[in-house]
């Protein structure tokens, strides 16, 4: 059997969660590939929120197995704390909660390494979650993590100390005034990984091949966005990690002729947390009513995020990268009620029109090109068939479908799994 990916497309927050859970009845594994606790994904059902951080989106489906792969970089602590909500609900997490030996650990000195990183750099900061994501992939690809099948190791705290040590001499470094009591975080540190270590730990690569030979169906769930791919992002300002469809390769093993469909998730309109270029975002009452309306907080933060027009020159550039075959668009209800709707559909850059993402997307080297189109009133959250839509919401669709060259499947019309129409 073939793996189905699911992935954000713009700058994260786009829904995945939602519809990882919407989905997740199809697969027999949700496996996520890349990231950490700077994800929060959000899932409403029964009138309950949900905001999972590491632990996959199918957890609260029965018969679905949850893997954390590979490429996913895990905090023990925060770990802890998902297990200990769950445990609220009564769901056998230790049967269907599966984790990769070659996942790495976030310590409690690489969370300090990046808040002291991002003190250092002043007004240049990222914006980063300071879930210590950035520190813990460095020390992957620097060949000094520590991953989760060293905890099965005698020596592993041996190895733990060094690094540590290592950490606070870096974080002394940078000369900034970042308070701590590493003997304290570490008791914390250790606990967790106690409780972690009564979960499976498994080669998640053979697991997943055997899985495919035996016919099951796997789904593996992005984190972030395609901008913040550390590669095809806007870097520096982006994640550590491929958030792209190649990162569920690497990030779970799976081979790329073994990908099948690609689904690519994005808001009807843009939002990003953290710092960044941004050129489609609003300043005005218009972003002020999506922010508000679309309840635009971080759920891994709280911080409000920015708003503004959708982009779809961002947006094809995503569609391009991942090579997505469905798309899935979110949160349309929020755009009722606006008198007009304005999509971008080229940048002024260096004098001339381009279509494509070009290298710099800054504010003083592009200027978005906007195609105007007309809103709609009706109220979308209580629709439950496509046939229902305003005109409106149909040329808008049809404006996009027709940019981006592949079909709008679903539009998610409020934040209960009940609230998504498929069309
Ligand atoms: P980091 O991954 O925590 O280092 O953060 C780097 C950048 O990615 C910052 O701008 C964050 O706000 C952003 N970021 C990280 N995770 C998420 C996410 O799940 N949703 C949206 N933005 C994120």
């Amino acid at each position: 059997m073939a793996v189905d990916l699911l992935l954000g497309l713009q700058w994260g927050d786009e829904g995945k969660g939602k519809i990882v859970d919407v989905l997740t009845k199809n697969y027999d594994i949700i496996a996520r590939f890349q990231g950490g606790p700077n994800a929060g994904h959000t899932l409403e059902f029964d009138g309950i929120k949900h905001v999972l951080h590491t632990i996959p989106s199918g957890i609260f489906h029965e018969n679905s197995i949850n893997l954390v792969g590979n490429g996913v970089v895990i905090d023990p602590v925060i770990f802890k704390k998902e297990l200990q909500n769950l445990d609220k609900f009564n769901l056998d997490y230790k049967k269907k909660l599966f984790i990769s030996r070659k996942a790495h650990l976030i310590l409690p000195t690489h969370r300090l390494l990046d808040a002291a990183s991002e003190a250092s750099k002043g007004k240049a900061k990222i914006g980063s979650t300071l879930k210590g994501i950035g520190p813990t992939y460095m020390d992957k690809t620097g060949r000094n993590g520590i991953r989760v099948g060293d905890t099965e190791l005698s020596d592993w705290k041996e190895k733990y100390r060094a690094l540590a040590n290592k950490h606070e001499a870096m974080i002394a470094f940078y000369n900034v005034d970042i308070q701590y009591n590493l003997k304290e975080l570490e008791a914390e540190f250790f606990s967790a990984v106690k409780t972690l270590k009564e979960l499976t730990f498994i080669d998640s690569e053979e697991y997943l091949h055997q899985a495919q030979k035996a016919g099951k169906t796997i789904l593996a769930e992005g984190a972030q966005g395609s901008l913040l791919d550390i590669d095809f992002g806007t870097y520096p300002y982006v994640t550590s990690s491929n958030t792209t469809a190649a990162g569920a390769c690497t990030g779970l093993g799976v081979a790329p002729g073994k990908i099948n469909e690609v689904f690519g998730i994005f808001k009807a309109y843009t939002t990003r947390v953290g710092s960044g270029p941004f050129p489609t975002e609003l300043f005005d009452d218009y972003g002020k009513t999506m922010g508000k309306v679309g309840n635009e907080f971080g759920a891994t933060t709280g911080r409000p995020r920015r708003c503004g027009w959708l982009d779809l020159v961002a947006l094809k550039y995503a569609v391009q990268v991942n090579g997505v075959t469905q798309l899935m668009m979110m949160k349309g209800d929020v755009l009722s009620g606006f008198d007009k709707l304005k999509v971008c559909t080229a940048y002024k850059y260096k004098g001339e029109t381009i279509t494509h993402l070009p290298y710099n997307i800054e504010e003083e080297n592009v200027q978005p090109i906007y195609t105007e189109l007309p809103g709609w009133k009706e109220d979308l959250t209580k629709m439950n068939n496509a046939s229902q839509f305003p005109k409106a919401l149909n040329d808008y669709i049809d404006f996009l479908e027709e940019a981006l060259e592949v079909p709008i499947k679903i539009v998610s019309v409020g934040p209960d799994r009940t609230q998504t129409i498929h069309r």
